[in-house]
C-alpha cells in the first residue's frame, strides 16, 4: 500500500485547507492500513519549483533554494505536531527528483509523445528574461484598474493573459516588455485519449470525479512542459536555458520521495512502485486534471505502475467564506496547535470531510461544540469515568464474571465493532467510520450508565461490567488511533497496553493495572472561541 498526499508548495506555512482535503484523510488511512498489518509506505514532499515560489522568495529577499528549504522545514514541524505519520517527507528540489524527471522525459521522447512548437511570450529586454504572468503588470483591460498582474485583475476578478494588459510593464524594472519567440517541448496529451478512457473505466476511482473527468477526454490539449529561464526548476536535458514546468516534476516527486525512502532503507523502488501494489494518491479537487489525466499519461509513457485510487476531497471554507488572508479566514495549522489539542483539530476536520468532493466549513463555534459534546462528552468522559472507577476498585481490570442479558448483548456488539468500522475505512470512508465509532462510544456510555456499577453488590457481576467497559475503552481507543494518535496513546498508557494491530482487540485480557488515570482533553471554553473569532474580525 503506497500512499501519497499532494505535495504542499514550499511557499508559506500550512493552512487548514490542505489538512482537511489531503493530509489528514491520507494519514488516517495510512494509520488504519498499518493497524491492519498491511505493509504501508506513506510518502510526501514539498513542491519547491515554479514562478509563485520565485516571486515570494523575492518578496522575502531570499534566494529560492534557501526560501523553499525554510518552508520545507517549517511545514515538516507543523506536520509532526499534527501527528502526520509520513515515512518520508522529501523535496522536489532534490537529486532523486532531477534524476527521475530526466528518466520520465527520456522515456516520453523515446515513445514519441513529445514534440516542439514555437511559442511567443512577453519578454523584458532590460532584465533579459521572459515574464510569466506574475512578472508583468499593467492596467486591467476590463475595468482599467492600475497595477494588476498579467494573469487577472484583483479588482474586477476577470482573467486574461499578459498580452491583453494595457500599458504593460515588467514587474521587476518597469520596462515596457517586448515579445520573443522560443521553441517549447510539448507532451502530446491529445494522443492519450484511448489510454485515459481505458484507465478511467478500468480503475476503481472516485465516481463523482470520474463523471466529470470523462467530459474532458474529448477536448484533450497538448501540454506545454517547458519554461524559459531564469526559472527555479529542473533543467531540460539538451535544451539551453529551459526548464521543466513545475507541474511536470511535481508528481514525479511522489516517485522521488519513494526512492529516497528506499535508498535510506536499502529497498528497491520496484518493490513499492509496481502494479501489484495499491498506489493511492490523496488530493484536493483543484488538482484533479493533473492527477486523473497528466500523471497517469506520464506514468504510462514511462512504464511505471498507475495509481489504483485517487481519493479527492473538496475545499475548506472558514465561517462560510472562502479562505482568505485579507479576511482573516486563512487559518494556519501552527496557530490552532498553539492553543488546542492536535487531536481536537483532527477530530473536528474528520467530522466535516465526507468521502466526496463537497466543500466543508470550519466554524469556531462548531469546532467547540463538536469537541466538547462529542469528543469529550461521548468519548473522553466515558474513558475517564470507566477507568477512574476501576482505580477506585483497586486499579486492576477484573476477569469476566457472571453475565446478564445486557452484558451479553454489549459483548456481542463489541465483538463485531471493529469489522463494522473496517468496512468503511477500507473504502476510505474516514468520516463515515468515525461516526460509527462515536455511535459505539455513545452505546458504551449507555451500557455503563444502565449497569451502574457503583450500585452493584455482587462481585462477579461487577467484574463483568468493569471488564466489558474497559474492553470497550480499549476498542474505542484502538479504532480511534488512526484519528487521534496522541490521545489513543494516552489511553493505552493508562491501560498499560501497547497494541500493534487491530487483531489485539480480541485477546484483550484481565489483569493490567491502570496507570496514572486522568482526563484526556480539556474542554474548549467560550472565551477561547470568542478570542479566535475576534482575531478574524480584527484582521478582516
Ligand atoms: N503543489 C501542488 C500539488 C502538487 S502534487 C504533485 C498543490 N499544492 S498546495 O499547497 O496548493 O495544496 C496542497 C493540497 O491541499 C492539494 O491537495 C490541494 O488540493 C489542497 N488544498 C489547497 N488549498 C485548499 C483548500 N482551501 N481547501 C482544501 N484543500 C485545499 O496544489
Ligand atoms: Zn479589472
Amino acid at each position: 500500500m503506497l500512499i501519497t498526499a499532494a505535495l504542499p508548495y514550499a511557499n508559506g506555512d500550512l493552512h487548514l485547507g490542505g489538512i482537511r482535503s489531503t493530509y489528514l484523510p491520507a494519514d488516517v488511512f495510512a494509520r488504519y492500513c498499518r493497524l491492519q498489518g498491511r505493509p504501508v509506505l506513506y510518502v510526501c514532499a514539498s513542491d519547491e519549483h515554479g514562478t509563485p515560489i520565485e516571486v515570494n522568495a523575492a518578496k522575502e529577499k531570499m534566494k529560492p533554494d534557501a526560501f523553499v528549504k525554510k518552508y520545507h522545514d517549517r511545514q515538516e514541524k507543523d506536520f509532526q505536531k499534527l501527528g502526520m505519520s509520513f515515512d518520508v517527507f522529501h523535496r522536489t528540489h532534490s537529486e532523486e527528483n532531477h534524476v527521475l524527471a530526466k528518466r520520465f522525459y527520456d522515456a516520453a521522447q523515446e515513445k514519441g509523445v513529445l514534440f516542439t512548437k514555437a511559442v511567443e511570450q512577453t519578454y523584458c529586454p532590460k532584465d533579459e528574461r521572459f515574464l510569466p504572468d506574475r512578472f508583468v503588470k499593467g492596467t486591467c483591460p476590463f475595468c482599467a484598474a492600475a497595477d494588476q498582474y498579467g494573469d487577472g485583475c484583483e479588482k474586477c476578478g476577470k482573467v486574461y493573459s499578459p498580452a491583453d494588459l494595457k500599458e504593460p510593464h515588467c514587474a521587476l524594472c518597469k520596462t515596457v516588455p517586448t515579445k520573443k519567440t522560443t521553441e517549447h517541448v510539448f507532451f502530446k496529451l491529445s494522443a492519450c485519449g484511448p489510454f485515459l478512457y481505458r484507465y478511467l473505466s478500468e480503475t476503481n476511482l472516485q465516481s463523482d470525479v470520474v463523471a466529470y473527468v470523462r467530459n474532458w477526454l474529448s477536448g484533450l490539449k497538448d501540454w506545454d512542459i517547458t519554461r524559459d529561464g531564469p526559472y527555479f526548476g529542473i533543467p531540460i536535458p539538451g535544451r539551453k536555458d529551459q526548464f521543466f514546468y513545475v507541474w511536470f516534476d511535481a508528481p514525479i516527486g511522489y516517485v522521488a520521495a519513494t526512492q529516497a525512502w528506499c535508498t535510506a532503507n536499502q529497498k528497491d523502488l520496484a518493490d513499492w512502485w509496481n502494479s501489484k501494489n495499491e498506489i493511492v494518491h490523496f488530493i484536493g479537487k483543484d488538482i484533479v486534471y493533473h492527477h486523473y489525466l497528466f500523471w497517469p499519461a506520464m506514468l504510462d509513457t514511462a512504464g511505471f505502475a498507475l495509481p489504483t485510487r485517487i481519493p479527492t476531497r473538496g475545499y475548506l471554507n472558514v465561517e462560510g467564506e472562502k479562505m482568505s488572508k485579507s479576511r482573516g479566514t486563512f487559518i494556519l495549522v501552527k496557530d490552532v496547535l498553539a492553543r488546542f489539542h492536535p487531536d481536537s483539530l483532527r477530530y473536528y476536520l474528520c467530522t466535516i470531510t465526507p468521502n466526496t468532493t463537497v466543500d466543508g466549513n470550519f466554524a469556531w463555534a462548531d469546532f467547540q461544540a463538536k469537541v466538547n459534546s462529542e469528543l469529550i462528552g461521548a468519548y473522553g468522559n466515558f474513558v475517564y469515568r470507566c477507568l477512574s472507577f476501576i482505580v477506585k476498585k483497586g486499579g486492576t481490570i477484573p476477569p469476566l464474571g457472571m453475565k446478564t442479558e445486557l452484558d451479553a448483548a454489549f459483548e456481542k456488539e463489541l465483538s463485531t465493532f471493529s469489522d463494522v468500522v473496517a468496512k468503511d475505512l477500507d473504502q476510505i470512508g474516514v468520516k463515515e467510520a468515525l461516526e460509527k465509532i462515536m455511535a459505539f462510544a455513545a452505546k458504551s456510555n449507555k451500557y455503563f450508565n444502565d449497569r451502574a456499577p457503583w450500585k452493584l453488590t455482587d462481585q462477579s457481576e461487577l467484574d463483568t461490567v468493569l471488564h466489558l467497559s474497559a474492553k470497550a475503552v480499549f476498542a474505542l481507543a484502538l479504532a480511534l488511533s488512526p484519528y487521534l494518535p496522541f490521545s489513543s496513546g494516552d489511553v493505552f498508557a493508562q491501560l498499560g497496553v501497547k497494541p500493534k494491530s487491530w487483531a489485539d482487540l480480541s485477546p484483550f485480557k484481565a489483569g493490567p493495572t491502570l496507570q496514572d488515570v486522568k482526563p484526556l482533553f480539556a474542554r474548549i471554553e467560550d472565551e477561547a472561541v470568542a478570542e479566535e473569532v475576534g482575531k478574524m474580525k480584527k484582521s478582516g
